[in-house]
């Protein structure tokens, strides 16, 4: 992989202000000399991060998320380093000294399982070109798919006789590599195709690498509809969407992005140019895939088929949303028509009509409840109301619940009074929302002193040049091998720059992952910004605690083993000394 210097690096991230940067991406308010927003890694409720363009670093108080503004971009939007860089490079006018995109992160563990994706995905994609492609191709112009969507989408066709079992094979990939791809089975010594003669769809990850395959059929009509390779380590279709990865520029862009419940119907709004959009899939939402929308965009319009699947698909997925603060907006559709099937007998005008005019969650869901309710029977009505009293308990908005008081007083002849008593009564119910600022979070496991030494020692390093003074002269001994190959490269780093600043030293870490986790952990720990020589000290004095006790443990263990009694004396000297405090380095 080609190395970009690192004198690049901080040349591109002392050009951008991340200030500007996260402001692509969420709305910031200014407090102070920072700038907060909710944060976009956990189920934020009030801003927890803060954004300081002194320090060019974001801080989440409450679930520790940190870094610079590369690390924000491969959080976000799920890039690697490299990637990340090279946005920012494109966005200030640098020119890297790579050419390409770098397909797959060297030594992945996964390296392999994206190469058996990405080498059946070519030759679906030749298959289908091929005389034998001849139905399958026809079966999708009947459909209105155009050369164009095929191969932007990249929809090939899977072939008879077990050609990529064999192909997989030849390539020298393992049996164990290709099942678990999903994509071929081990039955009888033998290595069999699953899929066979169907349209084959690829799934891409959230960065747009293939990690499966939903083929669908197109000539035999007695067997599922569509068939998915199986969850393996890289493909969790709880975990994605249908063209995340397409989808979210112009989603961003348009502030907007609809929701459908099929990759078909992704590919018919698609063909209208319609393109920030991306499916579930078929299946429930996940609190997951929830986060994921609410970083597409602040308009969420729900789109799913108009039969009664799809509307209860609608009230599932519009309150997972609402359960992570997002309010969707949905459109029905008339005639149980899926997307793909109302813009093929409505035209995409009709369409286009309904996404200008949704109904907001709260009136579809008030809606859906009435639906099927004879307001002839008062017990109806009395349950009707409970439904919906409940459903208005969650908002905050008291012009709103007014305003649907009056449209529920209206259509149910009780009086405002008495809606208003029941509606009380329900919000009293509700255990009292805690209005402090929520907990920071603390790790799991409670640290001990010397843990605790370890971690502010590099909290003050990373801050302090003075401080990796201190540390160099001590020659500490950190008890964690990542903090002591954290505390190693803070060295290197300023014996190179003569300074330590924390978001570029961030840069200088790279792909490093373990190391930049633990970068990230520790500025997130609120300590003074200001330290005390006294304190620093007091932190060497703990950590030489316990690189004494490491070698008198040493010591112990080796004077238990050992038999040659002269020997035995002689360590048994050595501990006492160092019990005593005297140095015998030699
Ligand atoms: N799905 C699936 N397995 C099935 C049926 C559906 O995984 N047996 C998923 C697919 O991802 C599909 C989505 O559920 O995209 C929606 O299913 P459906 O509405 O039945 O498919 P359509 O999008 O209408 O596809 P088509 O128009 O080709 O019938
Ligand atoms: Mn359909």
């Amino acid at each position: 992989m080609p190395k970009i210097s690192n004198d690049l690096i901080i040349e591109i991230r002392n050009k951008v202000d991340i200030v500007d940067v996260i402001s692509e991406y969420l709305p910031l308010t200014q407090k102070g000399k920072n700038y907060f927003a909710l944060c976009p890694f956990h189920d934020d409720h009030s801003p927890s991060m803060s954004i300081s363009p002194e320090k060019q670093i974001y801080t989440c108080f409450v679930c520790g998320a940190s870094g610079n503004v590369f690390t924000f971009l491969m959080e976000y939007e799920h890039l690697n380093f490299i990637e990340a860089v090279k946005l920012m490079a494109n966005k200030v006018g640098v020119s890297l000294p790579i050419s390409d995109y770098i397909k797959f992160k060297k030594n992945d563990q996964y390296e392999n399982l994206y190469k058996i994706y990405d080498l059946s995905n070519k030759f679906y994609q030749n298959y289908l070109n091929t005389a034998n492609g001849k139905d399958a191709k026809e079966y999708l112009y009947q459909r209105n798919f155009t050369d164009e969507i095929i191969n932007e989408f990249q929809i090939g066709l899977a072939p008879f006789n077990n050609k990529v079992s064999n192909l997989l094979q030849k390539n020298k990939f393992s049996i164990t590599e290709i099942t678990e791809s999903g994509i071929c089975n081990f039955n009888n010594d033998e290595l069999k195709d699953i899929f066979v003669n169907r349209i084959m769809f690829p799934l891409w990850n959230l960065s747009g690498q293939v990690i499966g395959f939903s083929g669908r059929i197109y000539s035999e009509l007695d067997t599922a509809k569509y068939i998915n390779s199986k969850e393996s380590k890289l493909f969790k279709k709880g975990e994605l969407l249908y063209n995340y990865h397409r989808a979210k520029d112009e989603a961003r862009r348009q502030k907007k992005v609809i929701i459908v419940e099929g990759f078909m119907d992704v590919l018919a709004l698609y063909k209208h140019g319609v393109k920030n959009v991306v499916a579930t899939m078929g299946t429930a939402i996940t609190h997951e895939q929830a986060l994921l929308i609410k970083k597409l965009a602040s308009q969420i319009i729900l789109c799913f088929d108009g039969d009664e699947a799809g509307a209860k698909a609608t009230i599932n997925c519009g309150n997972e949303l609402s359960n992570i603060n997002v309010i969707p907006q949905v459109i029905r559709l008339s005639d149980n028509f899926d997307p793909d099937d109302y813009i093929e007998k409505k035209g995409i005008n009709a369409f286009l009509k309904q996404i200008e005019e949704p109904v907001s969650f709260i009136n579809y869901k008030i809606e859906y409840l009435k639906k099927e309710k004879n307001f002839n029977d008062p017990n109806a009505i009395s349950l009707y109301i409970d439904e919906v009293i409940k459903e208005l308990s969650n908002i905050n908005d008291t012009v709103v619940r007014e305003l649907l008081l009056q449209k529920i007083s209206a259509e149910t002849n009780v009086s405002i009074e008495t809606l208003t008593n029941i509606l009380n009564k329900e919000i009293n119910k509700k255990p009292k929302i805690n209005n402090k600022k929520p907990e920071v979070k603390k790790s799991v496991k409670r640290l001990n002193k010397y843990e605790q030494a370890e971690q502010r020692m590099l909290y003050y390093m990373l801050h302090y040049k003075e401080v990796i003074k201190i540390y160099k002269n001590h020659n500490c001994y950190f008890p964690n091998q990542i903090a002591r190959y954290l505390a190693s490269e803070i060295v290197q780093y300023y014996d190179k720059y003569k300074n330590i600043e924390i978001a570029d030293y961030l840069s200088y870490l790279g792909d490093k992952e373990e190391l930049v986790n633990l970068t990230t952990k520790i500025m997130a720990l609120q300590l003074p910004e200001e330290y005390l020589e006294d304190e620093i000290n007091d932190y060497i004095k703990v950590l030489d605690e316990f690189t004494i006790n490491l070698e008198l443990n040493n010591l112990e263990e080796q004077f238990k083993k050992e038999t040659d009694i002269e020997l035995k004396t002689e360590i048994a000297t050595k501990i006492i000394e160092i019990k005593k405090g005297v140095d015998i380095s030699d």
